[in-house]
């Protein structure tokens, strides 16, 4: 846990300009500024940051957030990441909490092994670029195998000399420990003298997806060297060989954009690929796929794309794991490379355009591609087709959750049509697989089994939604918009003045009832906003900002107005987030025309915000105690309702006169809008 004094040190720190500006060129415009966003492609900016308020918000597709939050969506981190990147950046130390001395312990031995990672990169760096070994022997080679200068560079590759220990004595003087050294793997003991590991070797660093070095992979370049091919950073307190992809921190952002992650085998592979222009690509390092790899490629894509030679070894390696690329829910292709080669040397021989061309056109479905396999190895072997069949439905059995129905449904009837046998058949062979594994689950956890249950499509079908239903969600919008509105203005005026006091002593003298509102975590928000300015504070959007309750600091994003420079387009789009809009729809609701008023005094103009805001509100508390009424006409003069509409600045007397049926009420109720109307209509 980091501590909330360090959470609190970022959170000041924090320059929301400076940050985004990291990723999105941005141009001021007024007092905010403006950028291409880089959530969705378009060509003119409608992604709009205000230093103010320390948000940035998209008018073309919507996200909107703090610089925490931009952090996590941008580069696809956790929020603890997030903060931690934000630490770095700010060269904050991060304190932690409530963690146990060993895990503390680690987490230094992990801190350490990156800032020697990171000085051995530069050192390797620097050699491969300025030694004249490192020239001779490593640049030559990479020249040799046709990577550029630009690759070369990005990727941060390195040369170790071929003397015994050029790099620990360099890393021995800067004050690095043996221990450490030894445990990152850049050393090791040879004739009980401390040597370097990697030596004659090309190095490749390998990075987590924040940029950070884990370890490295060093590939020999000798001729005749009888030694392993590669060798690898051994596993210690950073380098988990089953959690890292290598290429990802170069990959991710390309991933994202275009929904898609290839997956190859080697290091050079993820290189000359980049170096063709296909940056959406990681490798493995040649063995079969995690479950904590399958979920990072997740956080990402729901799309893998397996590029793998055409041979055995290849294939099989590819084939394991793919029941749990299903229950991850991703959705693999595979495409394999002919002739014996591999992605690095195809896309060498054909160029960026073919390879692209050919991935797209042999892109075989991950379950087909199986299924082919398989039965091509039956034969005309009943018995041996009768177990393909099986496993096909148990395969299938897994792709169970409910939004995944109809491409379940998809694979059953395909796979029957490859298979030749009837599809009834195949689904009720799936069923079956799905039985088996709910009954499975039910024995071991009769909780966690009924969620399964629930989640399985066959034994629950999701019903359809009447209009009834939908109609209520409608008007649930409506009345959510109001509440919107209503904490907009608090949060936007609360210290302004109004009547004897300020907006927020009006608005909060009225609102104490949560049952007024749909949204409760909108009551919720006028509930802490009444605690902290009643105990003296100022509350406004950026007190809640960076609410560690995500609902709360979400919902006063989403609320907040950015202001921008308007070109046509935006303003359409800003009319979604406008008063006018919500008045104007409720009014249209109500059945009633409106005309729009000539435009106040800009200054004056949150006393009309806040007057009807507030007014809409109350007529949803006179509606609401009308509904009670209706249950007891005769007991009408109930003192809330006399209250309620006090406040409504309808006069006693006029009440008086007017109470007592629900026919009144409604008359009221169409005064109030007339009210409304006076204000707003000419
Ligand atoms: N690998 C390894 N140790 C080895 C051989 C391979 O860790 N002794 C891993 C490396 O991550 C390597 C990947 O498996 O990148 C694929 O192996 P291979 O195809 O043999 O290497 P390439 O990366 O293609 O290297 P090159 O093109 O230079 O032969
Ligand atoms: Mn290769």
């Amino acid at each position: 846990m980091i501590s909330p004094e360090t959470i609190q040190q970022i959170q000041n720190r924090i320059d929301i300009l400076d940050v985004v500006g990291e990723f999105v060129k941005l141009k001021k415009r007024g007092s905010s500024y403006l950028g291409l966003c880089p959530f969705h492609n378009e060509k003119s900016p409608s992604f709009t940051v205000s230093p103010a308020r320390e948000i940035y918000k998209c008018f073309g597709c919507g996200k909107s957030g703090n610089a925490i939050g931009f952090i996590m969506e941008h580069e696809k981190f956790s929020y603890v990441e997030a903060l931690r990147w934000l630490a770095g950046r700010y060269q904050i130390e991060v304190e932690e909490t409530g963690a146990s001395p060993e895990y503390k312990q680690q987490q230094q031995v992990a801190d350490s092994l990156t800032i020697l990672n990171t000085f051995a990169q530069q050192y390797f760096t620097k050699t491969l670029r300025e030694s004249e070994e490192g020239q001779a022997v490593g640049m030559t080679y990479l020249a040799e195998r046709g990577f550029t200068d630009e690759i070369i560079r990005k990727f941060q590759l390195g040369y170790c000399l071929e003397s015994r220990d050029g790099f620990t004595k360099t890393a021995l003087a800067a004050q690095y420990n043996a221990e450490l050294l030894i445990k990152s793997g850049l050393t090791v003991q040879r004739y009980d003298q401390p040597s370097d590991n990697y030596r004659g070797r090309i190095i490749f660093p390998v990075h987590n997806p924040t940029g950070k070095i884990l370890g490295f992979g060093a590939r020999q370049i000798r001729k005749n060297d009888k030694s392993p091919k590669y060798i690898n950073t051994p596993e210690n307190e950073v380098y988990v060989k089953s959690r890292l992809l290598y290429g990802l921190y170069f990959a991710r952002q390309a991933i994202d954009k275009q929904d898609e992650c290839l997956l190859v085998e080697g290091y050079t592979d993820v290189l000359s690929l980049h170096q063709a222009g296909i940056e959406n690509v990681v490798a493995s390092g040649g063995t079969s796929l995690t479950q904590d790899q399958l979920r990072l490629i997740k956080r990402y894509t729901d799309n893998l794309t397996i590029i793998y030679d055409g041979d055995a070894a290849g294939i099989k390696a590819a084939l394991r794991g793919l029941d749990m690329a299903l229950e991850e829910r991703l959705h693999v292709h595979l495409v394999l490379i002919p002739d014996k080669e591999d992605p690095d040397s195809y896309v060498h021989k054909v160029g960026a355009p073919a390879f692209r061309e050919f991935v797209s056109s042999n892109k075989k479905d991950f379950i087909f591609f199986q299924l082919d396999v398989a039965l091509k190895d039956a034969g005309n072997d009943a018995s041996k087709k009768a177990a393909v069949v099986n496993q096909i439905a148990e395969t299938l059995s897994r792709i169970n959750k409910a939004e995944d129905f109809t491409r379940q449904q998809d694979y059953i009837r395909r796979s029957a049509e490859i298979l030749r046998i009837d599809e009834a058949g195949l689904n009720t062979l799936v069923n079956q697989h799905i039985r088996a594994q709910v009954a499975k689950l039910e024995s071991k956890k009769p909780g966690d089994a009924q969620a399964y249950q629930s989640a399985s499509p066959e034994l629950n079908p999701a019903p359809e939604q009447t209009q009834e239903e939908k109609d209520a969600f409608d008007l649930l919008n409506k009345e959510e918009a109001n509440e919107r509105q209503l904490i907009k203005v608090l949060l936007e005026f609360g210290d302004k003045v109004y009547e004897e006091g300020s907006v927020a002593d009006f608005i909060l003298a009225q609102f104490e009832d949560p049952d007024l509102f749909e949204n409760k975590a909108l009551y919720n928000i006028l509930d802490l906003y009444r605690t902290q300015y009643l105990a003296g504070d100022k509350p406004n959007t950026k007190t809640f900002l960076y609410h560690t309750d995500p609902t709360i600091s979400n919902l006063v994003i989403n609320i907040t107005e950015v202001r921008h420079e308007l070109s046509d387009r935006w303003n359409t789009r800003d009319e979604d987030l406008n008063y006018d809009t919500i008045r104007k729809g409720y009014l249209k609701y109500l059945g009633k025309e409106y005309i729009v008023k000539e435009e106040m005094a800009d200054q004056e103009r949150y006393k009309e915000d806040v007057r009807s805001t507030v007014t809409y509100m109350q007529l949803k508390k006179i509606k609401k105690l009308m509904k009670e009424n209706q249950k007891d006409m005769e007991r009408a003069q109930s003192p809330e309702l006399l209250a309620a509409l006090a406040q409504t600045q309808v006069t006693l007397r006029d009440l008086a006169l007017e109470m007592g049926t629900h026919l009144h009420l409604k008359e009221l109720e169409i005064d109030m809008i007339r009210r409304l109307g006076t204000v707003i209509i000419k």
